[in-house]
Order: structure tokens, then C-alpha cells, then sequence
């Protein structure tokens, strides 16, 4: 179990901090790349507690700037983008996307001072449909190429939501397994818009979780993070799920893409100590994945509002409706989206939840190893001994499906580790 001092090495992000080093080892997604067109204009973002501008030179490339200009620090995200890099409107000093100081047209003729003046940069690589930017010491590590970023782009669709709250409750959500059957329970009438009946079973995946509410759950560490596996009983034997935990913040689920040849990659990303990005980045192995139905279960037909907010906030009560929960007693009454009961979830509490009023319980086996995990990655970190990144990602689980009885859990993982190991060739071949 966690003490207080643990759990408070855990939740702060910002720079110097460990668990912030620590974030700063991996690239990060800074934002969707559809946010940044290629005329697009400069982004404030915050990542890690670092204030930020994020733009596009003349050439497309993707350029991360501290926010403040460092002159007398005007705010850059107000600024022009001009041939070569980033125009400050005050004195319209133009930096490129490495923070060299270009130009400094109100500078005496032949001044070299601009040589002297370095704008803090951070590289930035885009894959996937998603800008990433390092943040750490030193060269960048090369970027993973998870299966979601390989695949073609017709086959992913990614999107994002904030979450007033600390990234770890959410990150905690992602491996609290038990609660798929309790929260995010839908009324029988949806279960059969939403249906959509895994292969090996009559039955849907939301369907099967209501069949079993308390779920059998064992961890295996990874020299990248764990897997969780989660074992519920089925009509036709067990339905068995596993997700993955990739250090630091990404969680690999079966997601809406379950039963379909596909998975789903939940990236939990600081802004500051008390909010976080989600990402959602979806994926189809075998076709491809229509934005509308694979958003379908995230957003349950609700539009997020243009600042990538929940409609359903904390002010609107998240639009609780009493009404529906006295017809189906087992439902939230916060609509059908996934995202929104999990946005409730993880910001009720308040921004950072008092965990030494909590009570761990069997559920929450796998959020105990998430909490040993980071803390491990840290002290290995704080003592140069941080292992290899898992770059290909080849060994990933994210399934949900349902076994005969009595199935070898071991022989039957192996078995899909390699189909997946085959599907990757298939894209790296086509790629
Ligand atoms: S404050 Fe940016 S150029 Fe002067
Ligand atoms: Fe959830």
C-alpha cells in the first residue's frame, strides 16, 4: 500500500519534481494533430505545469516554445507565424522551432545579440494523428511505434477530453476494472443500439460485463509496465479481458473496437497538478473505424463542446437525469458516454481525492501495482537504471473475449501476442 508520502511523490508533475522527471523521459502528446493544421494558427497549451506555445513553421514542422517571449515576456501564443518560425507581435523578435532567436529587426544594423538569446524548445515529432513533444534531458528517445500509430489512418480515430482532476485518479479509472459493470451500465434499450455481439459470443461486451459484476482480477508486471487480467463468467464459458499499463501514463484497453480486431489507448497526460488530458486514440486492426460509431460508446451521441470540454460538468450537476434512474435503477443518469461517467468519476472527489480516507479493496489490485509501478520507475530513474522503452509495443495486450471453459490462459495469450506480432508486419510492410 501506498503511504502519504508515496502517493504525494506520485501526483506532482511539474518540473524538478520525480514524478515529472519521470514524465519527461517519454514522449507526451501535446495535442491532436488536427488542432494544428498546417496554416493553423500558434496554441497555448500547458503540459506538465509548463506553460507552452505550440505552432507550425513555414516548412510544417511542429514547434514547442516556452509561452513567454524572452525579451520582456509577451505572451508568444499571440504571435505571428512568419517565414522561418514564430513572429513576437511586441518587438518582433522570430524564433524557430529549435528557440534559436532569428531575427530582431529593432536591433542596431549588424547587432549579433540575437546569436546570444535561446527561446526554450522542446522537439516535437507527430505520428498517429497526434503531436508529441519531449520534455526531458537530454537526446529524445525514439518515438514508440505502438500499433495504433502504424496502422493506417483510415483504421484510427483519436480524440481528447479534459478532466478537472490529477491524472493519477484517472489513470487509476483506467485499470479499475470492477467499475465497467457498476458506472457504466446503460439502459437494456441502448445495450441493443450499442450491441455489437463479439464473435465468439451471442452477447455484446457490455452485456457480458452486467453478467458479472465482480470479476476475477491478476497483474503480471512487464518490463514496461503490466497487464491486468480480468476473468468474468459467460454464458459460453469466460469472458476474458486484459489491458496494458505502458509507463508512465498510457493505459491499452479493449475499448469500442473490442471484438472487432481492435483496441483502444487511453493516454492520461498532466496539464497541470489538478486537470489532464485524456486521449483516446481507437483502432482497427482489420478496417477500417468510422469515427461516429467507435465514438459512439465514449460520448454516447453528445458533442464535446469546441474546447474539448464535457457538456456535463460539475455546474450542470453533469445533468443527472433522477428521473431515468428510478426506470432503470442500475444506471447513472449521466447519459450513455463512457467518457462522461468516467469524467465524473475522477473529478467528483475534488482535483487531487484524499487517499488517506480511502479503502483499497480486491478491485483494486491492479491499482495498487499501477501505484508500485510509477514508484518503482522512479527510484530506477533516480538511480540511472530506467529500463529500455518498449518501442514496437509487439508485446501489448488489449482483448476482450469470450474463452470455452477451462481455456489455457497462457497458451491463449502467447497465441494472440503473435497474431499481433503478424498484424504489425502486415502494417510496417504496407507502411
Ligand atoms: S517581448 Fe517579445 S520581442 Fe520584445
Ligand atoms: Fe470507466
Amino acid at each position: 500500500m501506498a503511504s502519504r508520502s508515496e502517493i504525494e511523490l506520485l501526483i506532482h508533475t511539474g518540473p524538478g519534481t520525480p514524478c515529472g522527471d519521470l514524465m519527461r523521459r517519454y514522449w507526451q502528446p501535446v495535442a491532436l494533430a488536427s488542432e494544428l493544421p498546417p496554416d493553423g494558427d500558434p496554441l497555448p497549451v500547458k503540459l506538465l505545469g509548463e506553460e507552452l506555445v505550440l505552432f507550425r513553421d513555414d516548412r510544417g514542422r511542429p514547434g514547442l516554445l516556452d509561452r513567454f517571449c524572452a525579451h520582456r515576456g509577451v505572451d508568444l501564443s499571440y504571435g505571428r507565424c512568419d517565414p522561418g518560425g514564430l513572429r513576437c507581435l511586441y518587438h518582433g523578435w522570430l524564433y524557430d522551432v529549435d528557440g534559436t532567436c532569428l531575427e530582431q529587426p529593432a536591433e542596431p544594423a549588424g547587432s549579433t545579440f540575437h546569436k546570444r538569446i535561446r527561446q526554450t524548445a522542446y522537439p516535437c515529432r507527430e505520428t498517429g494523428d497526434l503531436i508529441f513533444a519531449y520534455l526531458g534531458p537530454g537526446e529524445p528517445p525514439e518515438l514508440p511505434e505502438l500499433d495504433f500509430y502504424l496502422a493506417p489512418d483510415s483504421h484510427r480515430v483519436v480524440s481528447k477530453i479534459f478532466q478537472e482532476s490529477n491524472y493519477l485518479q484517472a489513470l487509476e479509472g483506467t485499470f479499475d476494472q470492477s467499475h465497467l459493470s457498476i458506472l457504466h451500465r446503460v439502459p437494456p434499450a441502448d445495450v441493443a443500439i450499442k450491441a455489437v455481439t463479439l464473435e465468439e459470443s451471442a452477447k455484446s461486451h457490455y452485456a457480458l460485463l452486467s453478467e458479472d459484476v465482480a470479476p476475477r482480477i491478476e497483474t503480471e508486471r512487464t518490463h514496461f509496465g503490466f497487464r491486468e487480467y480480468v476473468s468474468r463468467k459467460a454464458p459460453e464459458g469466460e469472458y476474458l479481458k486484459v489491458e496494458t499499463f505502458v509507463l508512465p501514463n498510457l493505459g491499452v484497453v479493449p475499448g469500442a473496437a473490442a471484438g472487432r480486431g481492435g483496441y483502444q489507448g487511453n493516454f492520461h497526460v498532466p496539464i497541470d497538478d489538478f486537470s489532464h488530458w485524456k486521449y483516446y486514440i481507437k483502432f482497427r486492426e482489420d478496417g477500417p473505424l468510422d469515427p461516429a460509431t467507435s465514438n459512439e460508446g465514449s460520448y454516447g451521441g453528445e458533442a464535446l463542446t469546441p474546447d474539448f470540454r464535457s457538456p456535463r460538468n460539475a455546474e450542470n450537476r453533469y445533468l443527472q437525469d433522477r428521473k431515468v434512474m428510478k426506470q432503470h435503477p442500475f444506471v447513472t443518469g449521466m447519459g450513455r458516454g463512457f467518457a462522461f461517467h468516467d469524467t465524473w468519476a475522477v473529478e467528483s472527489p475534488g482535483p487531487i481525492v484524499d487517499r488517506t480516507k480511502e479503502h483499497l479493496s480486491y478491485t483494486d489490485k491492479a491499482v495498487i501495482v499501477l501505484r508500485q509501478t510509477l514508484l518503482e520507475a522512479i527510484a530506477q530513474m533516480q538511480s540511472d537504471t530506467l529500463p529500455a522503452q518498449s518501442r514496437d509495443g509487439s508485446d501489448i495486450l488489449a482483448i476482450g473475449d469470450v474463452v470455452p471453459p477451462g481455456t489455457d490462459h497462457e497458451a491463449y495469450l502467447a497465441a494472440k501476442i503473435a497474431a499481433r506480432r503478424d498484424a504489425r508486419s502486415s502494417f510496417a510492410a504496407k507502411s
